[in-house]
């Protein structure tokens, strides 16, 4: 098993990572004696796939277990959902002494953490993130949350959780689209900070498609590693750094919004395309290399992921990039490349370079 380790004092915790880990799910809360009763949060498909195991895992070792199920889709993030959640809680806890375990994706992790964050003040949280953007991003690092109207994320709390639990094998259900949405994050980990991780990606890429064990085993403890670095040394966002995990996104979530959040572009493809911009405008400022941009199209395209995206209102992306809740006091904040494993963070960027990055990467 690989064991990569947040560093945060009192709440410091593993990220335990091996194939069939699932099974062990019930063995590892025993040994860090968390609760004897777990309060398990999924949905209907996640559920009928791995419930069965889980809960074979907890009852074996004499941990009571009740499931929770939550709708497939963001909407899971919602008022009434975190509503329902917490008075099915209360009723099932009635004091014993519980803790939440997410199992399923970022959508499910956010929610269940904030359940675990408003319950009682806060009871011990599990993660066992089922999707590769939730096993080398979400579950990790404490940011839980849920939706209003006007905006998402936009209520929530840092909270961590006791341990995450990630198995490569669940990734075997996921469909490919959605991983190579995790990819986009990935491949975001090799440029911000580690040169030698982006060439391994350049070597394995294939084996990764394919799901590789050993390969998914070294690619999510390699992601975790990042992430855990970085959340240690600025938990909560305070000196800025976490913010470089924010590349790509400043023009990815612009993306995102000028299309209302639809299917036609997911979270990672906007990634993809907006962390392609980043490298755009790094060129234009003569911070970065045209080799390093060629390296980077190239992965992406080879991960199948878009290095263009179509029929989508330039104006309105322009648009969305001041929305963008990473803007400190009303400067924009822009996480650009200056070589792969090394990005800087500038406020000023002018708005005719970034039309023009954009410009570049819109077609039809
Ligand atoms: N907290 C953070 O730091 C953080 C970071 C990034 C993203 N997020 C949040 O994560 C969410 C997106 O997460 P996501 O990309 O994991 O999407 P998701 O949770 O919606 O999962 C994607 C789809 O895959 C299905 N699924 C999950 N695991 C599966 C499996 N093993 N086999 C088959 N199907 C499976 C889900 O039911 C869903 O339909 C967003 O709400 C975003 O805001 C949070
Ligand atoms: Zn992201």
């Amino acid at each position: 098993m690989k064991k990569i380790k947040v560093v945060l004092g009192k709440r410091s915790y593993n990220i335990c990572i091996k194939a069939g880990m699932l099974s062990s799910a019930g063995n590892i809360l025993k040994t860090l004696n968390i609760a004897n009763t777990a309060y398990i949060i999924t949905n209907k498909k996640i559920k009928s796939v791995y419930g069965k195991r889980l809960e074979a895992s907890l009852s074996k070792q004499g941990i009571l277990n009740k499931f929770h199920i939550v709708p497939d889709s963001e909407k899971a993030k919602s008022y009434a959902c975190w509503c329902k959640a917490i008075h099915n809680l209360a009723d099932f806890d009635k004091g014993k002494g519980v803790c939440v375990i997410a199992l399923g994706g970022g959508v499910v992790g956010d929610l269940a953490g904030f359940v675990a964050s408003t319950y009682r003040r806060g009871v011990p949280f599990i993660q066992i993130p089922t999707t590769l953007l939730a096993q080398v991003d979400s579950a990790i690092g404490g940011k839980v949350a849920i939706d209003i109207e006007c905006a998402k994320n936009l209520v929530g709390a840092f909270y961590q959780p006791k341990v995450v639990i990630s198995d490569p094998l669940v990734l075997r259900s996921l469909p490919p689209r959605q991983i190579r949405n995790g990819l986009a994050e990935v491949i975001k980990y090799g440029i911000i900070l580690d040169k030698k991780f982006f060439s391994y990606l350049e070597n394995n890429i294939s084996k990764i498609l394919k799901l590789n064990p050993a390969c998914l085993e070294h690619l999510i403890a390699c992601c975790s590693k990042l992430k855990a670095e970085v959340v240690s040394a600025d938990e909560e966002e305070k000196t800025g750094y976490r913010s470089i995990l924010n590349f790509g996104h400043t023009i990815g979530h612009a993306i995102e919004a000028s299309v209302s959040y639809g299917k036609s572009v997911n979270h990672g493809e906007a990634v993809a395309v907006g962390m392609l911009c980043a490298f755009d405008i790094a060129l234009m400022l003569n911070m970065a290399k045209e080799r390093d941009l060629i390296r980077l199209e190239a992965l992406i395209k080879k991960t199948g992921l878009p290095t263009r995206v179509k029929g989508i209102n330039i104006a309105k992306v322009i648009k969305a990039t001041s929305y963008d809740k990473k803007i400190i006091r009303g400067k924009k904040r822009w996480v650009l490349p200056v070589a792969i494993g090394h990005v800087a963070v500038c406020s000023k960027v002018d708005d005719s370079i970034i039309r023009e990055a954009i410009k570049k990467r819109f077609c039809g």
